[in-house]
């Protein structure tokens, strides 16, 4: 590794040995992929096999070449290929400045095609004005590649990525760099950093400082392909803070195999979801993995408005109460009260 490499995974170390006390073990765990390390099971050749250290910019490759096959695309429109060529261009300099090649036979449909849908599925119907999108949390951001179409389609963005493995944090730093945002990150200044959910550009963020958020301040948070590997413990708590950082009626997007492949424990996430002030809008009705790779569902935090407004009030029972006596009667229930108000 180069000696910034070996520095930048030194100061994720020092960030989380000077905040051990924040930093239970339950919430720094990887769990799927520390079952995978105790069962001594790695993943082929070019894959990163061990995420629990740090192996320099080429990871990045590494990383990339993790999504092994072509991916399904029922959307496969216009939309879908001009965000592949924008996240392309965006991943060909980033990769260049680091003295890296992409893997241009298989990018679009496996790297580009994956930015492509998780940028325009949580945008992908109208909302209301006040449902737009301005902040976005990336929850278990792999290398930090939602951050190319995200902050490269709208330079007004916030981004804030977040993780707690060093392979992937030390890879979201480089390639969050490499895009040439604006970009601050919470290991470079553990004792200054402040979190702004206004600012334009990238902020990183260690999962243990989700305290750093303000509350009521996020527009969407995204989770890809990360609940399902991780504890129980961990995932109540991040829903907790996911509800606490999101504004009434900002948006969870997930897009995992919807617990078919649960490979932690059988903690049912949509049921604490519900339980937990969440309401369901959008679940794609498709076939995992034939019509696209996991599920993408769209959950709100529940505005108060919206839940009481589905709820009859006392004088709608009541003027329907009275339509019901009218009809019984052959509209006689009304006539009569029309003769009695003009009596009175
Ligand atoms: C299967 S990868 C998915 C990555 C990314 N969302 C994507 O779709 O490319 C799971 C991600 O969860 C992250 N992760 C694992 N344990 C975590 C933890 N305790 N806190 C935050 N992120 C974690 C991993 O580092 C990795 O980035």
């Amino acid at each position: 590794m180069r000696p910034e490499e070996t520095a930048l995974e030194q100061r994720f170390h020092d960030a989380l040995a000077r905040d051990r006390t924040r930093a239970p073990e339950w919430m720094t765990r990887w769990d799927y992929q520390e079952g995978l390390k105790k069962r001594k099971r790695t993943y082929e050749d070019g894959v990163v096999s061990d995420f629990f250290q740090f192996g320099g910019a080429e990871d990045l490759l590494k990383w990339m070449s993790w999504f092994r096959t072509d991916y399904p695309d029922y959307i496969n429109d216009a939309r879908i290929a001009a965000l592949v060529q924008a996240s392309r261009a965006n991943d060909e300099r980033v990769v260049h400045s680091m003295g890296l090649q992409l893997d241009a036979a298989v990018y679009d449909k496996r790297v580009g095609l994956n930015n492509a849908h998780d940028h325009l599925l949580p945008q992908a119907y109208p909302v209301p004005e006040r449902a737009g999108i301005r902040t976005v949390l990336d929850f278990g951001a792999g290398y930090g590649r939602q951050a190319n179409l995200w902050t490269g389609q709208d330079a007004d963005l916030c981004y804030i990525g977040m993780d707690a493995i060093v392979n992937s944090y030390c890879l979201q730093h480089l390639y969050y760099k490499g895009l040439g945002v604006p970009c601050a990150d919470y290991i470079d200044t553990p004792d200054a950093f402040q979190l702004d959910p206004r600012k334009a550009g990238i902020q990183h963020l260690p999962t243990w400082r989700s305290d750093l958020i303000p509350s009521a301040s996020v527009d969407l948070v995204m989770c890809v392909q990360v609940l399902p590997e991780l504890n129980s413990r961990l995932v109540r708590h991040m829903i907790g803070e996911f509800k606490r950082v999101l504004k009434p009626g900002g948006a969870f997007y997930i897009r995992d195999h919807a617990y078919t492949w649960k490979p932690t424990d059988n903690f049912d996430v949509e049921a604490h979801l519900t339980a937990n002030g969440f309401d369901l809008e959008y679940r794609a009705h498709v076939i995992n993995d034939v019509e696209i790779h996991g599920i993408p569902r769209i959950w709100r935090k529940s505005l108060p408005d919206v839940i009481a407004s589905r709820k009859r009030t006392w004088k709608q029972r009541v003027d329907q109460a009275v339509v019901d006596v009218d009809t019984l009667t052959g509209g006689g229930f009304k006539r009569t009260l029309r003769k009695l108000k003009g009596k009175a």
